[in-house]
């Protein structure tokens, strides 16, 4: 399973690309909002600190299939490198998706809450289905679940399409859409923390560096 960012904050982006096995960034037009920054500025920002061969998926903000085609287009032309177009389901946007596919161009498709439209998107050519897995939490379903029958419909219909989950709260969620055989999740900086950290790991290190200490001081293997 890939581990993507969801956030187009520049220092999360360039914390957690150095410290976690990141495979790429997602964004939306609430995350982009959220940073108030010129839009090029901000998306070469980020493209620079992940470089070309990890991907980078920018949503477009076009209602109908010729303006997301060419917006595609644009952000590909400017962005480079391993580039997929955001589209929230719809049919302007499964209309695009045939034809952005004709391009060339990587595409996921977004704002998925059930099955029957991942199965869809995955007929248009969507290298990607983004179930929105704590918003479906949220509401009384089940996300992971959801994430699971997607999957599992992708197998048995043997699509190439793959199940990037997305609207993560918490490592649970992150942990049963593993396990449900999900290929990518995108979350947030802290969730990453969160999902390495563990008291007893804490406690683990304390009595090593401890340990270690009472006998040696400060030096290290370096030091021998
Ligand atoms: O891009 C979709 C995803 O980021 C939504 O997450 O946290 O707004 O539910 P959230």
């Amino acid at each position: 399973m890939k581990y993507l960012i969801d956030t187009a904050n520049v220092e999360e982006i360039r914390h957690c690309n150095e410290f976690y096995p990141l495979a790429g960034v997602t964004t939306n037009p609430t995350l982009i909002a959220k940073e108030k920054s010129d839009f090029w500025a901000l998306l070469t920002a980020i493209r620079s600190i992940i470089g070309p061969e990890k991907a980078l998926h920018v949503q477009t903000v076009q209602t109908t299939a010729d303006k997301m085609v060419e917006e595609a287009l644009l952000l590909k032309q400017r962005l480079g490198g391993e580039f997929y177009v955001k589209i929230p389901i719809g049919e302007e946007s499964l209309k695009a998706t045939m034809m952005i596919k004709k391009l060339g161009i990587g595409v996921t498709m977004t704002a998925i809450f059930n099955a029957a439209q991942a199965l869809i998107a995955a007929k248009a050519g969507a290298d990607f289905v983004a179930p929105y897995v704590n918003r479906l939490d949220n509401i009384l379903g089940d996300g992971a679940q959801e994430v699971g029958e997607i999957v599992k419909l992708f197998a048995t219909h043997r699509l190439d399409c793959k199940v990037l989950a997305a609207s993560f709260k918490n490592c649970e969620q992150i942990h049963k859409c593993a396990l449900a055989g999900c290929q990518t999740v995108t979350i947030s900086a802290d969730l990453f923390h969160t999902a390495i950290s563990h008291p007893m790991t804490d406690v683990a290190i304390n009595t090593f560096d401890k340990d270690w200490e009472a006998l040696y001081g400060n030096k290290t293997i370096l030091d021998f």
